[in-house]
């Protein structure tokens, strides 16, 4: 099967000397979703953040067949569109339309263009009432759905999520499952949750200290693990 991602003995130090990653192999079928589950950390964030070059560490990171450098960065930053954990670290236009069709405008679209992939992202997040709304004012469920339509409006392959639910009261989270079931992308997500892993995912992986201390079947890992609250 063709390889979304393969990423080969990824190391990676932060500057104040921190390894946070120490040769990590990891790989993602086109279309499959791949839940990351570890202690905090152990490196998840770290990890993500790689996966379309906005940290770079040592090791071969390959996305859509094509080796993750310099020139091949914008391309690759196109096809994986990250989901960070904290909404407020990716919004910031002043209304909601605006923060969605910046991607697609940066992308070389026309004004007009990019409007209209952003009012079709909003809608397909049931954001479409909130155009005009400050980002800044919305509720965390809500944010975190414009969030999700700012990557969708640059029609990734692949979708990555660091801890999407973190901030969600129970139905949000039901909701938000329910949005990300419904979108064909290939997903990694990075969840404390095993509800969420089972319902978004088929195989996990666990990271422990900067390493991948095992991976398999996703209910397998959750039980091998014990990654599950009591
Ligand atoms: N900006 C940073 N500078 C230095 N160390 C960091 C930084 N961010 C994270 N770390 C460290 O790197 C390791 C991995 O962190 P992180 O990737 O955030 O883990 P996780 O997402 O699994 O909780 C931890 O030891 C953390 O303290
Ligand atoms: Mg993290």
């Amino acid at each position: 099967m063709s390889k979304a991602i393969q990423i080969r003995g990824l190391r990676y130090r932060y500057p104040d000397g921190t390894q946070a990653l120490n040769g990590i192999d990891f790989h993602l079928d086109a279309g499959e979703s791949v839940a990351l589950f570890g202690a905090n950390g152990s490196g998840k964030t770290t990890f993500v953040m790689h996966l379309n070059g906005l940290l770079r560490g040592e090791g071969s990171i390959e996305v859509c067949s094509m080796p993750l450098s310099d020139e091949t960065l914008e391309q690759i930053r196109s096809k994986v569109g990250v989901v960070f954990q904290d909404s407020d670290e990716q919004l910031f236009m002043p209304t909601v339309l605006e923060d969605v069709a910046f991607g697609p405008l940066n992308l070389g679209l026309s004004p007009d263009d990019a409007l209209t992939r952003a009012r079709t992202v909003l809608k397909r997040v049931g954001m479409a009432h909130a155009l005009e709304r400050a980002p800044y004012h919305l509720s965390a469920g809500e944010k975190k759905r414009v969030a999700i339509a700012g990557v969708l409006a640059m029609d990734p392959e692949i979708l990555v999520l660091d801890e999407p639910t973190t901030f969600l009261d129970p139905p949000t989270r039901r909701d938000l499952l329910t949005l990300l079931r419904s979108l064909p992308q290939a997903k990694v997500v990075v969840t404390h949750d095993a509800n969420l892993a089972r319902a978004l995912t088929t195989r996990a992986v666990f990271f422990d200290q900067g390493r991948i201390a095992g991976e398999g079947d996703v209910i397998e890992l959750i039980q091998r693990f014990h990654w599950e609250y009591s």
